[in-house]
């Protein structure tokens, strides 16, 4: 069976569906799909001279067209910017579930979005998302990792951006990632030593989804929480690649309920059918089992 990491009650991130705040239409068109959590893009995906127009488009939408029952990301822009400031307003005029800080590099960048929160009486539910995109990033993965395992500093989960790091490490795109899988998986590492969640990059090519659906396997196999995506024909394919599979959840079923049997109740280790379980299997599988659970009650 393919185990979830146990690190906070289970929730959806499999498909993180990114839209420009400066396209109307892409924004009134997220209320129908099926993404479980969607980025409100002020970053890279907005002109210089629009900044202000997508800010307003952002206020608009949360005061008059919120989204329900999935989580809402607003990405500002990077703290060394012109912009920045004017995008936190935005983000506590919206108050969504969390801010995505791009370009992070150390520490001292999620302190300062933590602070300013702290600051503006910002709700203790808004949290502080990180992209991992620049070189610093990576080499400094843990230490940001473990400054942000606190309440207070609201560090919630580390989103992968490989656009960024390919022009910035000079690693060409190539389909099986090959040279970038251990900066990938020192990033997996240091999220799950401190308790966060973790999502793949994007996938440019959202026309090609036969490669989209191998590299939601492959992040899948390396223990990715979801994907971010771009456009909206990428979404089956991240939640089919990231949600329980049905043999897994055949397997985590057969599981709960040999330890349910009252012969198994002083027992931390069972044979089931010639494999040896334990009950760190049983707790994986009722982790499946609400993932599962959740799945259901959005549909
Ligand atoms: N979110 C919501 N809706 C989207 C969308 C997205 N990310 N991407 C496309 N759509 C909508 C389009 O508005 C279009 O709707 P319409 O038919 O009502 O006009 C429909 O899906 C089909 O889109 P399509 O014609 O295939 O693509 P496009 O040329 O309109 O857009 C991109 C292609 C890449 C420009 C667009 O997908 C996009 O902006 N993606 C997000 C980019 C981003 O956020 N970058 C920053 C993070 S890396
Ligand atoms: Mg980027």
């Amino acid at each position: 069976m393919v185990s979830f990491a146990l690190h906070h009650p289970a929730r959806l991130r499999r498909s993180v569906l990114s839209v420009p705040a400066i396209n109307p239409r892409a924004l009134q068109k997220i209320h129908d799909l099926d993404c479980d959590a969607v980025i409100f893009d002020l970053e890279d995906s907005v002109a210089s001279d629009r900044k202000n127009e997508a800010r307003d488009n952002l206020r608009r939408f949360f005061a008059e067209t919120p989204l329900v029952g999935r989580e809402s990301i607003i990405r500002i822009n990077a703290l060394d910017t012109d912009f920045s400031a004017a995008d936190l307003d935005t983000v506590l005029a919206c108050a969504p579930d969390a801010l995505l800080l791009p370009k992070v590099n150390e520490p001292e960048d999620v302190q300062i979005a933590s602070d300013f929160l702290a600051d503006s009486d910002a709700p203790d539910s808004l949290r502080i998302w990180a992209m991992m995109e620049t070189p610093r990033s990576i080499l400094n993965a843990a230490a940001i990792a473990e400054y942000g395992r606190t309440r207070d500093t609201r560090l919630d989960c580390f989103v992968i951006g490989l656009n960024d790091l390919r022009k910035d490490t000079g690693v060409p795109a190539e389909p099986g990632r090959t040279y970038l899988v251990p900066w990938l998986m020192q990033v997996l590492l240091a999220a799950r030593a401190y308790g966060l969640d973790v999502i793949d990059s994007v996938s440019n090519d959202f026309k090609d989804l036969q490669g989209l659906e191998a590299e939601c396997r492959q992040g899948r196999a390396m223990g990715f929480d979801g994907k971010m995506l771009i456009h909206p024909a990428q979404i089956p394919a991240a939640n089919r690649c990231f949600g329980p599979a049905d043999e897994d959840l055949v397997e985590a079923r057969a599981i709960t309920a040999a330890f349910a049997d009252p012969a198994a109740a002083s027992l931390n280790v069972i044979n089931s059918n010639g494999r040896m379980i334990e009950r760190l299997h049983l707790e994986q599988a009722e982790r499946l089992l609400q993932k599962a659970a959740l799945i259901e009650n959005r549909e």
